[in-house]
Order: C-alpha cells, then structure tokens, then sequence
C-alpha cells in the first residue's frame, strides 16, 4: 500500500475519534443547561429552610424526596417562568408531577438542579 492511502486511513480514523468525541460530550439541552449530571451533595434540607428560597434570587422546592434549586432555570423553563415560580420555597411534587409525570426530558433537567434531599 502506498503511504498516501496510508496517510489518508490514518485521518479518516483522527478524524472519526475527533467526531465521536464531540458527540458524547455534547449533553447540552436548553440554553446550555447541562443535563444527566446530578450535582446532590447529600445535604438534608428541612422544610422551613426550603422556606426561605422562595423567589426569583434562590428557589429552592422538593419534589418525591429530593430537594432541586430551580433558581437558573426560573428564566429558561419552555414552559414559562411562572410555573416554575409557584414551586419555590415548597413542596412542588405534585405540581410538578401534575405536568411532568413519567416525561424522561422534564427528569434529566430536574436531576441537574438537585442539591440534596429534604429531612425528616
Ligand atoms: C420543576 C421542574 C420542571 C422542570 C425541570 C421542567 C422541565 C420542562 C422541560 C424540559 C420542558 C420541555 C419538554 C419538551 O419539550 O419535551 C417543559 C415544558 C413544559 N413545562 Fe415544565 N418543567 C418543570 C416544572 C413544570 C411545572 C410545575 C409546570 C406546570 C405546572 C410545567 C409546565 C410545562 C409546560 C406547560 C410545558 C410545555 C411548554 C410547551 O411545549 O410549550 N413545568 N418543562
């Protein structure tokens, strides 16, 4: 085999790694917002704390037993922001699930925004 069809299987698989690379690190959904990569810190949060992230500067709501800091996505929410404002500060399960029941799109976002789980 000559050195140029050499050369030219070399780039063809450069090339192919480069693309493949790309793809798997592109997870990006929304406006940039990062999915499948839940950042918990295995923090408890009582309710009463969850209570005073209740805005546009820190919202904080629980949903099933998990506890999510939707204040970045108040802004990007494709369904509107006020939607996502009626959850902070409380327990949002069945709001949340109201809408988003059993939707894997909805779920990968939220698993992005957890920051722990709510006490007892
Ligand atoms: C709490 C966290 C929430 C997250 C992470 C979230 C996430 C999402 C995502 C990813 C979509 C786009 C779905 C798609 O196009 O396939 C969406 C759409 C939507 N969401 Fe939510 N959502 C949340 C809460 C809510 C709540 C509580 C409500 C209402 C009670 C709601 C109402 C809607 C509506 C109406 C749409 C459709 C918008 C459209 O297609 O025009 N969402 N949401």
């Amino acid at each position: 085999m000559s050195n140029k069809i050499l050369l030219v299987i070399y780039l063809g698989i450069v090339f192919t790694f480069i693309l493949a690379s790309l793809a798997v690190g592109s997870h990006q959904g929304v406006k940039g917002v990062s999915v499948y990569s839940p950042k918990t810190s295995g923090k408890a949060y009582s309710l009463s704390e969850i209570a005073s992230h209740n805005d546009t500067n820190s919202c904080w709501t629980v949903i099933g037993v998990r506890v999510y800091d939707l204040t970045s996505w108040i802004s990007i929410h494709p369904g509107g922001d006020v939607d996502i404002l009626s959850l902070c500060g409380k327990n949002g399960t069945e709001e949340y699930k109201s809408q988003h029941f059993g939707q894997a799109g909805p779920m990968d976002y939220l698993n992005s925004f957890e920051i722990g789980t709510l006490s007892n």
